[in-house]
């Protein structure tokens, strides 16, 4: 039987993180490392990520910008590792990289750099591809992993998989089905960062304007729960889409409504009741156009049965009425594009289960659990892979010093 020191089952973002961790902190004394994977090339998630250009981290990372069952999990590894720490390894790699929006970092070139440092990184380990993992079982002090090429005995095991989303780019539940078979707890998985589906009403509307965005608020929930996102919204031939509504998809859950401001900076029923003071023949949707573009104001006109009116013949309520439909949509989503399109998972192994400063399994020493298989999801932007490289690294440190 073949016996290892530490086998990282999955070689993403963040197994590929924490073997480079692992080589870097200890050296010599890292014993042998080695990352299984069942895909062809490492990190295909890396390689098509930030639309090949791969947004690699966020200045902005903070608690606040993860979903978890228990918000304060991943503050022992984000401060381990920080966005500053990995952007020092971007440049000494001398790999080139901007800032686009709202502390996002690009690669200027090709996300194939990061993941050809990352790879750089971990000389020394020794990463099988084609290897798909089937299940671990624990044997004396340490683990027997099945694969599809044989067994191997390991003392330590870093689960790093990732989640269920996008299949068919090699994801699978393994993650969690080992989790399970050691008793700890899931939070049930479930796509995040997704592009929600609506009813036949608000695929009328939609519809006719696919491939239009604008800028949106978009809420969802109330109290302490509300979630609010300004960003890009996008009409598609499938409803809604675009970054706000992605970033609202991670919160919403079946049978609950989200709340669109398709004009976040004008009052609406202010503004249509200004314009018709000042008299005049003016559509009622060329009047909306000077917030919305034309054909989205001529849509919603015609939702609300004003199409072709005049501004001048309207009261107060069919303003108001209209006003609503642009300052407060309020839709119920069907459902979400699910796994083949979500560009996360949200839940996971339940961090209640995990020591946060090792991402140790607390009831079975020398197991591990890194990056997206964790209950810790971030919101679009980098903070996904923030999170890979800081659990990584956290594991990673764990075990160079045992
Ligand atoms: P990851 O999914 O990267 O790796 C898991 C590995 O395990 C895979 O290589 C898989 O093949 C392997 N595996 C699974 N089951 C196995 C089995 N049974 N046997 C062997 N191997 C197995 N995030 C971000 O911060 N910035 C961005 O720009 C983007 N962009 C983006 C675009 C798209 C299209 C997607 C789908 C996702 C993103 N993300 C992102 C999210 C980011 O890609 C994701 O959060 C990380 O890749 C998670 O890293 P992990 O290493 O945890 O899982």
């Amino acid at each position: 039987m073949e016996q290892v020191d530490t086998v990282i089952l999955g070689a993403g973002a963040a197994g590929l993180f924490c073997a480079g961790s692992i080589l870097q902190q200890a050296g010599e004394g890292a014993g042998r490392v080695v990352v299984l994977d069942h895909a062809r090339a490492p990190g295909e998630k890396i390689r098509i990520s930030g639309g090949g250009r791969c947004n690699f981290t966020n200045l902005a990372t903070a608690l606040d910008r993860f979903v978890s069952g228990n918000p304060r999990f991943a503050a022992s590894a984000l401060a381990g590792f920080t966005p500053a720490d990995f952007l020092a390894m971007v440049e000494a790699s001398g790999i080139a990289w901007h800032e686009k929006t709202l502390g996002q970092l690009f690669c200027d070139d090709s996300a194939r750099q990061i993941i050809d440092m990352l790879l750089h990184r971990m000389r020394g380990a020794e990463l099988r591809l084609e290897t798909a993992v089937q299940q671990v079982e624990p044997a004396g002090q340490g683990f027997l992993v099945g694969t599809a090429r044989g067994p191997l005995a390991a003392r330590r095991v870093v689960v790093s998989t990732g989640g269920k989303s996008i299949p068919k780019m090699g994801a699978t539940g393994i993650g969690y089905e080992i989790a399970a078979r050691f008793g700890l707890s899931l939070i049930e998985p479930r796509p995040g960062l997704v592009p929600l589906t609506f009813a036949q009403q608000d695929l009328d509307l939609c519809r006719p304007l696919a491939g239009l965005s604008v800028l949106a608020e978009v809420s969802h929930g109330s109290g302490r729960r509300r979630r609010l996102f300004r960003d890009g919204l996008l009409f598609t031939h499938r409803g809604l889409s675009g970054p706000a509504i992605l970033q609202i998809s991670s919160f919403w859950r079946p049978g609950e409504d989200i709340t669109v401001d398709l004009a976040p900076d004008a009052d609406i029923a202010t503004g249509l009741r200004e314009i018709r003071g000042q008299g005049g023949r003016l559509a009622v949707a060329t009047a909306l156009a000077r917030w919305l573009p034309a054909r989205l104001a001529e849509a919603v006109s015609a939702e609300v049965g004003l199409a072709g009116a005049r501004l001048a013949d309207q009261g107060n309520a069919a303003l108001d009425r209209l006003a609503a439909r642009i300052n407060r949509w309020n839709l119920r989503p069907v459902g979400s594009e699910g796994w083949r399109t979500a560009e996360v998972t949200v839940g996971g192994v339940d961090t209640r289960a995990l020591d946060s400063r090792t991402m140790q399994a607390r009831s079975i020493p020398g197991l591990y659990f890194i990056g997206e298989v964790v209950d810790v999801t971030g919101w679009l932007g980098g903070y996904n892979f923030q999170w890979a490289w800081a659990s990584g690294h956290a594991a990673a440190r764990a075990i160079a010093a045992g």
